[in-house]
C-alpha cells in the first residue's frame, strides 16, 4: 500500500525556525557502512520565531544517543525527523548517529563513489547526515573533525590540525546545512595558487582519483579566470585561505557550490584534447565559474526557502553567461543560450510542468532544479539589465551585496534592491516571477512616409493553474536595416507593458525590413510578420547578430515546415542564401556553423504543435535528411573549400577561435559526408588527434548509418576510459537513424559496461535515446518501452535521477492518439512501481494531468 499523499510545500505558508543555531560541531568516525556522526549544536530560541518544542529533520538516520546541556533526553522520533522539549533559553544539543553511506545509492547525503566517501546536501541531503534544521535560512559557522586514516580528508572552510587518522576543518562563514560538505579518499591534487585582489593567498586544489591529475590544467585555469573575473565585473574577492574543487563519478547533476569544496561530476572537471571536446572544454570553464561564482550569489547571500531557488540559481547563471562571453564571444555565446532556453525552458513551458520562476508550492524540491528557475531566471536578470541599464545594475548589485551580505534573501529583498538603487517601480516586472508560460509578442510592422510604425501585442498563455495572465513589462529592442543593406534604426529599447502598444522611428527611408527582439531580449515566442525575402535581408545584413542567426533559423525551419506538411522540396531561396554568409570571411567560423545548423527535431514538433498540426516524428526526421542532403549538394563547393582550408590546426587549444575553426569544418564534414557515403569521415576519423575531431567525424558516420567498424575502433581503444566510453555508448543512440538507434539502445543495455547505477551511464544509453527525437517517438513503441522500462527500475535506486528523466515524456499532448496512449501507458507503469519515490511520483502526477 502507498502512504498518503505527501503535502505540498508552500510559499505562502513560511514561518522562520523557532532557534537560532550559534555553532555547529560535527564528528564524523567514517565506515563505509557505519559511519558515526556526533553533532555539537548551540542553540537559542529565535526572538522571531514561532514558540514550541524544537523540530529537527532527519532521515534514515539510527539515534544513538542525544542529550541537551549535558543531560540525556529521548526525543520523539519519527520518520522525517525528531522533536524534543528544550528550555527557553540558550542551550547545547549533542546528539551521536549512525549511517550507512555504502547504501546510499541515491547520490543524496554521505554516499560512496569508487571508495570515495563524499556528499551532496542541496536540497535536503544534510538531513541523512544527521538531525538539524535543514533549511536555508538557519545559518551558522561549522567545525569538523572527520577521523579516518584515508590520505585525503576534507571539509568546508580553512583546513585545521590534522594527524595521520583525524583531520579538522573549521569554516567561520555563516551557512546553511544545504552548503556542507565532506570528502574522503585515496584523492591527489592538481594544485596551484591565487592572489586575491585583497591580498590574500588562496591555494587552489583539484582533487581527482590517482591518474587523471594530467587532466586538470584547464579546469584550473578557467577557477584563476573567474576569480580574477568576479573581482573585476563585480568586486567580489574571494573568502578563504583555501578552495577545493573535487571531481566525483557517480553524481545526479553537473555540480555542487559547497562553501569552499565545490564538488562536480567528473565530466565537468576532466580534459585533455584526446579525451574532451571543445564544446566539453566550454562546458567545463561555463560550470567552474558557476560554482565559483556561488560564493557571493549563493553562499554569502543565501534564499530564504527554497522557493526563492532563482534568486542564487537565476543570477549566477546569468553571471556565468556573462563570464563566457567575455572570455569566448558574447555573439555566439547567446545564440547558444538562446537555443538550450528554447529547447528546455520553452519545451517546459509549453507542457504540463510548466511553472513560475518562483513557483508557489511543491511536493519534492528537487523537482525544481529546472530550466525554468535556471535558464528563464537567467534570463529575468537580463531584462532587469536591459531596462535599468549597465550603470544602474552595477550600482544595485554593490548595493545588493551590500546590504545582504550574510542573510538568506527573498526576490522581494532583490527587486527592492532595484528599485532603491533606480527609483523604478518594478511591480509590475515583478510578474516575470510569478506567471508561468512563454509569452507571445505579434508584431506587425508598417513603413511609410519615412517612418516605421510597429503594432505590437502580447499574450502569456494559460499554464496548470493559472488560466489568466496579465500583461508583462517586456523588453524588447529594435532596429531596422534597408533594401540596400543599411541600418536606418540602431538598437532602440522598447518597453512593451500594454496588451497592445504602438511605437513609431522616424527612419529616413520608405523601403527597409524592421529586425526586432535583436539579442533575443526578452524570452518570448516571437511572431512578427516578415515573409521570405525581409529574413533574407535580415540574414545578409543585420547588424544585430542574434537576429542574423535568427533570420537563418526562421527561413530553415519555414522550408522545413513546408517539406514537411506539404512534401514541398526544399526551399532554393533559403538554400541560395547560405553560402554568401558561409563564406563571408568577416563572420566567425562559429557563427558561420551555427547559421549551418538547423532547428532541431523537437523544436520542430513544437512549431507544428504552436501551429495546431499533429507532428509526425518520422516525417520531421525524412524532412531533415531530405534537407541535409540538398543543402550539401547546393554548398558542395564552398563546403569542400573550407574543410580544406581550415585543415591543420595544430598544437591543439581548446580556446574559442580554434574550436570555432573545428566547428566549422565539422559542420562541413557532417554535410559533406551525405554525399560521399562517409570516406572524408573515415579518413578524418583516422587520422584525427583530439576528440572533437574523432567525434566530429563518428558523428555523421552514426547518422549516415555508416559507423559500425568507427564505433568498434572507438570502443577498442577508449573502453578503459569511463568519460569516453559514456560518448561512445550515447553517440550511437543520440544520432542514429531511428531505428538502428532503437537496436543499439536495446543491445547497449546489456553491454558488461552498462553501469547503470552511475547516472552519466545511465543518461548516456536511456537519456540519449530520449533525446533522439525520432527513434524515442518510433512509432513502435519500442522507445517508450524501453525509456519507461528502465526507469521503473533505476526509481528504487536513484529517485532523483529518475524523476529529472520523466520529463523525456512531458511533450506527450503534442503527439496522435496511438503515441499519445502508448505514453500514457509508459507513465501508467511508472506511477504502479510499489513504494515509488516521492520525487517520480510527483513527476509522473503533474506530466499526466
Ligand atoms: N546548486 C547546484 C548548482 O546549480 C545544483 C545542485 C542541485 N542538486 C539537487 N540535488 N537538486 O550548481
Ligand atoms: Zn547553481
Amino acid at each position: 500500500m502507498k502512504d498518503a499523499a505527501p503535502r505540498p510545500v508552500r510559499l505562502a505558508e513560511y514561518a522562520p525556525f523557532s532557534h537560532v543555531v550559534e555553532t555547529v560541531t560535527l564528528a564524523f568516525d567514517l565506515h563505509p557502512s557505519a559511519t558515526r556522526v556526533r553533532s555539537r549544536i548551540a542553540f537559542r530560541p529565535n526572538p522571531d520565531g514561532p514558540s514550541g518544542p524544537l523540530r529537527l529533520d532527519g532521515e534514515k538516520l539510527t539515534l544513538i544517543s542525544a542529550a541537551i546541556d549535558g543531560t540525556p533526553v529521548a526525543p520523539r522520533v519519527d520518520p522525517t525527523g525528531l522533536e524534543v522539549d528544550t528550555p527557553d533559553a540558550p542551550f547545547v544539543w549533542e546528539c551521536e548517529v549512525e549511517i550507512d553511506p555504502s547504501a546510499n545509492t541515491e547520490l543524496d547525503g554521505l554516499y560512496i563513489s569508487n571508495g570515495m566517501f563524499c556528499t551532496q546536501c542541496e536540497a535536503e541531503g544534510f538531513r541523512k547526515i544527521t538531525y538539524y534544521p535543514d533549511r536555508p535560512d538557519v545559518m551558522a559557522p561549522f567545525s569538523v573533525r572527520v577521523n579516518s586514516d584515508l590520505p585525503v580528508r576534507l571539509s568546508n572552510g580553512n583546513p585545521g590540525d590534522s594527524d595521520a587518522d583525524w583531520a579538522e576543518w573549521h569554516d567561520p562563514h555563516p551557512k546553511p546545512s544545504y552548503l556542507f560538505a565532506l570528502v574522503a579518499g585515496d584523492l591527489v591534487a592538481h594544485s596551484d595558487c591565487f592572489k586575491t585582489m585583497e591580498g590574500r593567498d588562496v591555494a587552489l586544489n583539484i582533487w581527482v582519483r590517482p591518474g587523471d591529475e594530467d587532466r586538470c590544467g584547464y579546469a584550473m585555469d578557467a577557477l584563476k579566470r573567474s576569480m580574477r573575473w568576479d573581482e573585476e565585473k563585480y568586486g567580489r574577492a574571494y573568502d578563504l585561505d583555501v578552495f577545493n574543487v573535487v571531481a566525483v563519478d557517480d553524481f545526479n547533476m553537473g555540480a555542487m557550490e559547497n562553501k569552499g569544496l565545490n564538488i562536480f561530476n567528473a565530466r565537468y572537471v576532466l580534459a585533455s584534447p584526446e579525451t574532451a571536446t571543445d564544446g566539453d572544454y566550454a562546458r567545463i570553464e561555463a560550470i567552474i565559474a558557476h560554482e565559483y561564482f556561488h560564493n557571493w550569489t549563493g553562499n554569502r547571500i543565501t534564499c530564504r526557502d527554497w522557493f526563492q531557488l532563482c534568486l542564487k540559481e537565476g543570477l549566477t547563471v546569468f553571471r556565468d553567461q556573462q563570464f563566457s562571453g567575455d572570455e569566448r564571444s558574447h555573439a555566439v555565446k547567446r545564440i547558444e543560450d538562446v537555443q538550450m532556453l528554447r529547447a528546455r525552458q520553452f519545451r517546459e513551458d509549453a507542457g504540463p510542468l510548466a511553472h513560475p520562476v518562483r513557483p508557489e508550492s511543491y511536493i519534492e524540491i528537487n523537482n525544481f532544479y529546472t530550466a525554468t528557475i535556471y535558464e528563464k531566471g537567467a534570463e529575468v536578470i537580463g531584462m532587469l539589465k536591459r531596462l535599468v541599464g549597465d550603470e544602474s545594475y552595477d550600482r544595485a548589485l554593490a548595493l545588493y551585496f551590500d546590504r545582504h551580505d550574510g542573510q538568506a534573501c527573498t526576490i522581494e529583498d532583490w527587486l527592492t534592491v532595484f528599485e532603491d538603487a533606480t527609483g523604478r517601480d518594478l511591480s509590475q516586472f515583478k510578474l516575470w516571477y510569478s506567471q508561468a508560460g512563454t509569452p507571445r509578442v505579434t508584431v506587425d510592422s508598417r513603413v511609410a512616409d519615412g517612418t516605421l510604425t510597429l503594432h505590437l501585442r502580447q499574450e502569456v498563455p494559460a499554464t496548470p493553474g493559472q488560466p489568466d495572465k496579465a500583461p508583462q513589462v517586456i523588453p524588447v529592442v529594435v532596429g531596422a536595416i534597408a533594401r540596400d543593406g543599411r541600418e536606418v534604426l540602431p538598437s532602440t529599447l522598447v518597453e512593451l507593458t500594454e496588451a497592445h502598444q504602438t511605437a513609431s522611428f522616424d527612419i529616413g527611408t520608405d523601403d527597409a525590413v524592421a529586425s526586432v527582439l535583436r539579442g533575443f531580449s526578452a524570452p518570448v515566442i516571437l511572431r512578427h510578420d516578415l515573409d521570405n525575402a525581409d529574413r533574407a535581408l535580415l540574414l545578409a545584413h543585420d547588424t544585430d547578430p542574434f537576429n542574423k542567426w535568427e533570420a537563418g533559423r526562421a527561413l530553415a525551419k519555414d522550408a522545413l515546415m513546408r517539406m514537411i506538411t506539404d512534401g514541398a522540396a526544399p526551399d532554393p531561396a533559403y538554400l541560395s542564401g547560405l553560402a554568401p554568409v558561409l563564406t563571408d570571411d568577416t563572420l566567425d567560423h562559429s557563427f558561420r556553423a551555427m547559421v549551418l545548423g538547423l532547428p532541431s527535431d523537437d523544436d520542430m514538433a513544437q512549431g507544428l504543435a504552436d501551429a495546431g498540426q499533429v507532428p509526425d516524428p518520422a516525417a520531421i526526421a525524412a524532412a531533415r535528411d531530405r534537407m541535409q542532403k540538398a543543402r550539401a549538394a547546393e554548398l558542395k563547393d564552398p563546403l569542400s573549400d573550407l574543410y580544406g582550408g581550415l585543415a591543420n590546426l595544430s598544437p591543439y587549444a581548446p580556446d574559442a577561435a580554434q574550436a570555432g575553426r573545428r566547428a566549422l569544418r565539422n559542420t562541413a564534414l557532417g554535410l559533406l559526408s551525405r554525399l560521399d557515403g562517409g570516406t572524408l569521415a573515415r579518413a578524418q576519423f583516422d587520422a584525427a588527434d583530439n576528440m572533437t575531431d574523432s567525434l566530429g567525424a563518428l558523428l555523421p558516420l552514426v547518422q549516415i548509418g555508416a559507423a559500425d567498424d568507427a564505433l568498434a575502433a572507438f570502443h577498442d581503444r577508449w573502453q578503459d576510459d569511463r568519460l569516453v566510453l559514456d560518448k561512445w555508448f550515447s553517440v550511437q543512440v543520440s544520432a542514429a537513424p531511428a531505428d538502428l538507434a532503437l537496436d543499439a539502445a536495446e543491445a547497449l543495455v546489456d553491454h558488461p559496461a552498462f553501469d547503470w547505477k552511475n547516472p552519466n551511464r545511465f543518461r548516456a544509453v536511456i537519456g540519449a535515446l530520449g533525446m533522439n527525437h525520432a527513434a524515442f517517438h518510433d512509432a513502435s513503441g519500442r522507445g517508450y518501452a524501453l525509456v519507461s522500462q528502465w526507469l521503473c527500475k533505476l526509481d528504487p535506486v536513484n529517485p532523483q535521477t529518475t524523476a529529472r528523466m520523466t520529463t523525456l515524456f512531458e511533450t506527450w499532448r503534442r503527439y496522435d492518439a496511438d503515441r499519445q496512449d502508448m505514453i500514457r501507458e509508459a507513465l501508467e507503469r511508472i506511477r504502479a512501481v510499489p513504494n515509488l519515490s516521492r520525487d517520480s511520483t510527483e513527476m509522473v502526477e503533474r506530466i499526466l494531468c
